[in-house]
């Protein structure tokens, strides 16, 4: 993928991961007068073209979103119970960033980042690389490291939410711009941010979460994947074990057999997994603190009483993970089951000469969350309470105070239009899912008292001015 930035837009070319793939300008509006051999495809037979969304990308849309905020709306009174405070990192960062974080031989940063070079405009501006946001633990620390946040001596506990850009291949569950729902502590050791008991709380408020937005069924995977010098023993244990037979392998595999040995435990290719299977599993060469962690990490997972299985093959799929990994699923997602993964990263801070400053965290991934939901017929259709319909010449402006006068008292309302039929105004009520159906006529105006209806019962009833929005709050 390359890109550049004219005329202060961003723009990239999409490369096309394979030959079907169109070519693609994306992130630009610019992309519309660019013509490429490929986008001409597009073109309908009147030379117009139909713009859609980008490949991986998609429109939300109501009443869709009413779950999203409805998830988003719990998640964050969630957070704000175990005093989780927001931050909100930008879209896009230095390469280099994730590079050094989530790690060069990775999935994501390998094959999978929305990369460009960005041109400067100024003779003070250098060029540089940019990249969608992968993920946000990164750019969390950065952030971190950045302002300084350890002065402070005690924990960060800081949530974030929005998108995030993977070119990975679309399909159910898996998007080139997907939701996280992100959260991490963070702090100097002597806050205690080591202590095998952050691990447990994070567990232990996903777990709340995952009930509190009503998500039945999941499952906790648990793994530990130890400390640095483990890794040292365990990837010289891996080269050891794939030597002789690296050769039968894909070419990432074989590549990473010789650079990062734990990253070809992420290979999908069907034919490589039974010999993955044979290699030899992490918590093997765990040393005793990490064992001893991961002990008093179970115990209070069991003292609170969340269930989780082992899962001696979850390394998770970057770089910065020390001692605790882990990852919820749920049965209603197919091939993509993963809702959310996280884990500790205690090296991260300092891979970014960044000071001692352990951390542990997970991601949601929202539009999972969402279908997970969905999967289990959950819907949040907020119904609009009052339809107010004007009869008749000049009853507009009646219409429009009334409504006023109910949305400030809380109460959700639709206005029709005075030109409508009476039996025309009752479908429109119907039609948009209203509850009421309130008539403002000249008479009611008068009277200083409204038609009400109930479109559900058919009962109606007259209410004076005054009571009419507690009347519409309190009926069922
Ligand atoms: P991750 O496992 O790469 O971890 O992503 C977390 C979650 O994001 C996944 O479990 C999945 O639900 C969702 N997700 C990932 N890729 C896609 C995609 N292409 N389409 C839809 N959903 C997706 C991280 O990102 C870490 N930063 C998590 C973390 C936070 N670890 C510590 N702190």
């Amino acid at each position: 993928m390359t890109g550049n930035c004219r005329n202060g837009i961003f723009t990239t070319e999409d490369t096309g991961l394979t030959e079907e793939n169109r070519i693609h300008s994306v992130l630009s509006v610019s992309s519309v007068v660019k013509t490429s051999a490929a986008n001409s495809k597009l073109e309908t037979g009147n030379s117009k073209l139909m713009l859609k969304a980008v490949r991986g990308t998609r429109d939300l849309l109501p009443p869709d979103t009413d779950l999203w905020n409805r998830v988003e709306a719990k998640v964050r009174d969630l957070f704000a119970r175990y005093n989780f405070h927001e931050i909100r990192t930008p879209i896009f960062e230095d390469t280099q960033l994730f590079s050094r974080s989530v790690g060069e031989d990775t999935d994501i940063v390998s094959k999978e980042m929305f990369t460009w070079e960005d041109k400067a405009r100024a003779q003070s501006e250098k060029a540089q690389s940019l990249t969608l946001r992968p993920e946000n633990t990164a750019g969390v620390m950065r952030a971190y490291i950045e302002h300084r946040l350890g002065d402070k001596g005690t924990l960060q506990k800081l949530y974030c939410m929005g998108p995030q850009f993977r070119r990975e291949r679309p399909q159910k569950g898996r998007y080139r711009q997907f939701y996280q729902i992100d959260a991490e502590i963070i702090g100097p050791p002597s806050a205690g941010s080591e202590s095998p008991l952050r691990d447990a709380e994070v567990l232990e408020m996903v777990a709340t979460l995952l009930d509190e937005v009503g998500l039945h069924g999941w499952q906790l995977q648990l793994n530990s994947v130890g400390c640095a010098e483990d890794r040292v023993r365990y990837n010289q244990a891996l080269r050891d074990a794939l030597k002789p037979v690296v050769h039968q392998m894909c070419a990432d595999c074989q590549r990473r057999a010789e650079t990062n040995p734990l990253r070809v435990l992420d290979c999908k290719v069907p034919e490589d997994q039974p010999i993955i299977e044979k290699l030899p599993k992490i918590s093997q060469y765990l040393d005793e603190p990490c064992r001893e962690h991961f002990a008093a990490v179970r115990t209070m997972l069991d003292a609170v009483g969340v269930p989780y299985s082992i899962n001696e093959r979850m390394v998770r799929g970057l770089d910065y993970y020390t001692r605790t990994t882990f990852e919820f699923t749920h049965g209603g997602l197919g091939a993509q089951s993963a809702v959310l993964g996280g884990g500790r990263y205690d090296g991260l801070s300092e891979s970014l000469d960044g000071p001692k400053a352990p951390g542990i965290g997970f991601a949601i991934g929202e539009d999972r969350l969402i279908l997970a939901l969905q999967s289990q017929g959950e819907t949040a259709v907020e119904k609009v309470q009052a339809y107010v319909a004007p009869l008749g010449a000049g009853m507009n402006p009646h219409a429009l105070k009334l409504a006023r006068e109910l949305r400030r008292e809380g109460v959700s309302a639709d206005i029709g239009d005075e030109s409508f039929r009476l039996k025309k105004s009752f479908e429109l009520a119907e039609k948009g899912g209203a509850r009421f159906i309130v008539i403002v006529g000249e008479n009611e105006v008068a009277a200083g008292q409204f038609a009400v209806k109930n479109l559900a019962s058919g009962e109606q009833v007259q209410v004076p001015r005054a009571e009419l929005a507690a009347h519409l709050k309190a009926a069922k």
